[in-house]
């Protein structure tokens, strides 16, 4: 049977051979359910990505970690999946690695850097302890996740430096990323401090957050730069909406038995599969697992 793997092994692979893994948020079963089922149909590793407050609504982590681990078994999963506690508080990381994540995020991007060695020192034995994988952040990543609003800083490479060096796994450096849409006068990613970034960091995999709107050619730059793992969450958002509006509108709800929720739920459960394929196949982790 499968189980939930860290997310190393397949973050170093993804440095090594130029691609990145992505990072899908959850919300529900059929996110849960379209995401595993999408990497397994293109041989892909996957990191499905779960916030605080997705955490909650999925009725706590508990739940979280009995639904995926159900369904790597009965949906046959044979790919390397992660489950990660996304931007998570210090207290929400070790809730997660007590209810059986594989792997956690640390967001001590705002706390004073001291403050967020401090607390990722402890965390990086911990996870070293158990076996899974640990994510720290340096350089709030702009806009709005979970009420949690950042502006889209570009990080410190000495900062980043630091952090990295305490031995966490992957490393997010904001870069002028932002969660959710981008506005129209949105500048880009900044290369230039992924660079340095990189130059001071090493061979440790980097973090794209925001993944959402960066247009193609940036993506497929900064993995070429050292990105290995793109979070993806807004996207799928938009297409689950798109997908369940249309189905309302022609009033297929009102037809038959169309308002099963197994029936209404269809499309936007193939939409976010659709989504789920185009970017694993920009990443590039199609058929690496
Ligand atoms: P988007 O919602 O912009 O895709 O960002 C997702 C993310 O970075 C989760 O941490």
């Amino acid at each position: 049977m499968a189980t939930l793997v860290s997310a190393k092994e397949m973050l170093e692979k993804a440095r090594d051979g130029k691609y990145a893994v992505g990072q899908f948020n959850i919300n529900n079963l059929e996110w849960t359910k379209a995401v595993l089922l999408t990497a397994e149909e293109l041989k892909s590793p996957v990191i499905l990505g779960v916030s605080e407050g997705a955490g909650k609504y999925m009725a706590g982590y508990k739940t979280v970690v009995g639904m995926v681990n159900g369904m790597l078994e009965s949906l046959n999963i044979t790919v390397p999946v992660a489950l990660h506690l996304d931007h998570g508080s210090y207290q929400g990381a070790l809730d997660c690695l007590d209810a059986g994540f594989s792997s956690v995020m640390f967001d001590g991007s705002h706390f004073p850097i001291d403050e967020n060695i401090a607390k990722t020192t402890e965390l990086v034995a911990l996870t070293k302890k158990l076996g899974r994988s640990l994510e720290a952040e340096v350089g709030s990543i702009g806009g709005e996740e979970d009420g949690v609003i950042g502006a889209g800083e570009c990080a410190d490479p000495d900062e980043c430096k630091k952090i990295s060096d305490l031995g966490v796994t992957m490393l997010a450096a904001g870069i002028g990323n932002i969660h959710g849409a981008y506005p129209e006068n949105w500048p880009g990613l900044s290369f230039e401090t992924l660079e340095k970034v990189k130059a001071k960091t090493g061979d440790k995999p980097l973090v794209l957050h925001g993944g959402t709107g960066i247009p193609e050619d940036q993506i497929k730059k900064a993995i070429s730069l050292g990105v290995a793992k793109i979070n993806v969450n807004t996207e799928c958002q938009w297409a689950f909406q798109k997908a369940t509006r249309k189905y309302i509108e022609d009033g297929k709800d009102l037809k038959g038995k169309g308002f099963d929720p197994r029936k209404l739920l269809g499309p936007g459960f193939d939409a976010i599969k659709a989504t789920v394929k185009e970017k694993i196949e920009l990443f590039g982790s199609n058929g690496k697992a």
